[in-house]
């Protein structure tokens, strides 16, 4: 089962248009729509409950379902547009969510991440106004899937400069979905 994570604001957002792409040669999948999800940043009370809970290795409860959710998936695509450098902070508020220790990731005895996802592939989908810059958006989701979460393979699908005067969006956007039929056709 594939697990959509998405993280456009937009109406006729491109990073779905682009996503859609690519979710439709791998099937089923199991959506989440970021804006419409019952998520909080960890407060003082969160931690609280989050840390109460790790005690007593509850970790079937209810406040863990998207972790549980992330590490049974077989592959997971992200859309998410470049804003401010990075991503939009409902994602960041997801990976607090789901970042949990037992369920995503365990630490071996020489105090090193080891990753309990199951899924091979992550696929980060994004677009951008002007040029990409990848370091503080794609690479931190990258380091965290395969040196945390045991993700094995991360590829970024990407579209930029698409509000830059004399560029055409359209022909840029066409092109990345073409990438995408010669991922799977290759
Ligand atoms: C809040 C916000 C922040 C943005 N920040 C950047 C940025 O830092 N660099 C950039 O090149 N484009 C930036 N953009 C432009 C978007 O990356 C671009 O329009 C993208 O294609 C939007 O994706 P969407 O059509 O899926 O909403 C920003 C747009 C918004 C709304």
């Amino acid at each position: 089962m594939t697990l959509y994570i998405d993280c456009c604001a937009r109406e006729n957002s491109r990073t779905r248009r682009l996503a859609k792409v690519l979710l439709d040669r791998l099937g089923e999948c199991e959506e989440l729509y970021l804006y419409k999800e019952d998520l909080h940043h960890l407060d003082s009370c969160g931690l609280a409950e989050r840390e109460r809970l790790l005690q007593n290795g509850e970790l079937n409860a209810p406040r863990f379902k998207y972790a549980r959710q992330w590490a049974g998936a077989d592959n997971i695509v992200i859309a998410a547009p470049f804003w401010d450098l990075s991503f939009p902070s409902v994602l960041k508020t997801y990976i607090e969510n789901i970042y949990v220790t037992g369920i995503v990731s365990r630490y071996s005895e020489d105090g090193r991440p080891v990753g309990l996802c199951k899924a091979n592939r992550l696929f980060f989908v994004t677009t951008a106004g002007g040029p990409l810059d990848e370091r503080y958006g794609y690479e931190y989701i990258k380091t965290l899937a395969t040196d945390y979460f045991g993700i094995k393979k991360v590829m970024l699908i990407k579209a930029e400069m698409l509000d830059v005067i004399g560029f055409d969006a359209e022909k840029i956007l066409q092109d990345a979905i073409n990438s995408v039929s010669k991922i799977f056709d290759a």
